[in-house]
């Protein structure tokens, strides 16, 4: 029942995000979403950011409460315990915090970065940060989508934590924002941050048989048309703004980092029905013997 509602909550917000360009919605039907949109916001006892920061996907308050509750289900599901120590790469608003930090114990911790200096700061206005159990930090790379200012390239940076930290590091809806030798950088980076035995919950778009099938059947939100340096990309003006890779690349990428696969569970934003998450998940592991990279 749960999970109807979350998939027709889902569509329905998708929905609307992605036909806006298309034709915007009408006053009647604005003045209805604020109005649900505020119900929802008075009836939750988290806080909530205020729309014009819910930039990572449909900008609605019950998007940033299910997607919360959605993650949290999938962390459990691999391996993230009371006690976990946890990175979030590109935290955003706190959109999986939130539901991350409410279920770890006083064992636990929670660590997340993001490039957007207002989503960090919202997070740190949120959370009282103490030093190795809660931190929010803000890291200045460039991103042609989020951030254009950044001071850095995403492969000049080393990720702030010290070598085998965490057994949990999650990557949602990043590396869909990354081009490839960005990704290489990151991957490497959640491996050496990673302890042995940890998990990387990643998210990507992948091109398999299946979602480019899909795609050629206009059944995908996304066409992914474009060519681009090793990867494809949904808008050639702005690569960044949506990025997806084959997954025979992919996967050989992953290996050369000395990350093994857990777990692939393909999304359902191609238009499959059985699609596990929105975007394809994979759960990795730092492959056994594999050397750590500097
Ligand atoms: C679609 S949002 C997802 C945010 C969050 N992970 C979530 O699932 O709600 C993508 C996020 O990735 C962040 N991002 C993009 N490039 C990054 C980079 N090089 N390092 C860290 N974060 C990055 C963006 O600033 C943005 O907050």
């Amino acid at each position: 029942m749960i999970e109807h509602a979350r998939f027709a909550a889902e569509s329905l917000a998708l929905t609307i995000a992605a036909s806006r360009p298309v034709s915007r919605p009408n006053r009647p039907m604005k003045v209805a979403l604020r109005a649900v949109d505020g119900l929802v916001r008075a009836a939750s006892r988290q806080s909530i950011p205020p729309t014009s920061l819910l930039y990572e996907g449909p900008p609605f308050a019950a998007h940033y409460l299910f997607n919360g509750w959605e993650y949290e289900k999938y962390l459990k599901r691999f391996g993230m315990k009371p006690d976990s120590a946890v990175l979030d790469v590109g935290c955003g608003v706190g959109r999986k915090a939130w539901a991350i930090i409410r279920s770890l114990s006083r064992d636990g911790s929670y660590h997340g970065f993001d490039i957007v200096p207002e989503a960090v700061d919202w997070c740190k206005s949120q959370w009282r940060e103490s030093g190795d159990r809660i931190s929010f930090k803000h890291l200045d790379v460039h991103n042609q989508h989020y951030h254009t200012k950044g001071a850095r390239t995403a492969e000049q940076i080393r990720f702030p934590y010290n070598d085998s930290s965490f057994d949990l590091v999650l990557s949602s809806s990043v590396y869909t924002h990354m081009l490839p030798s960005a990704v290489t950088t990151y991957l490497r980076e959640s491996r050496r941050v990673a302890r042995d035995g940890a998990h990387l919950v990643t998210s990507f778009f992948v091109l398999d048989e299946t979602s480019s099938s899909n795609i050629s059947r206009g059944r995908s939100v996304y066409t992914f048309a474009h060519e681009h340096g090793g990867c494809r990309v949904e808008h050639p003006d702005c690569p960044e703004h949506v990025v997806a890779y084959d997954r025979e690349q992919l996967e050989k990428l992953l290996a050369e980092e000395g990350l093994s696969i857990v777990t692939h569970l393909p999304g359902r934003w191609s238009g499959r029905r059985d699609g596990y998450a929105y975007q394809d998940l994979y759960v990795l592991t730092p492959t056994a013997g594999a050397g750590r990279r500097p």
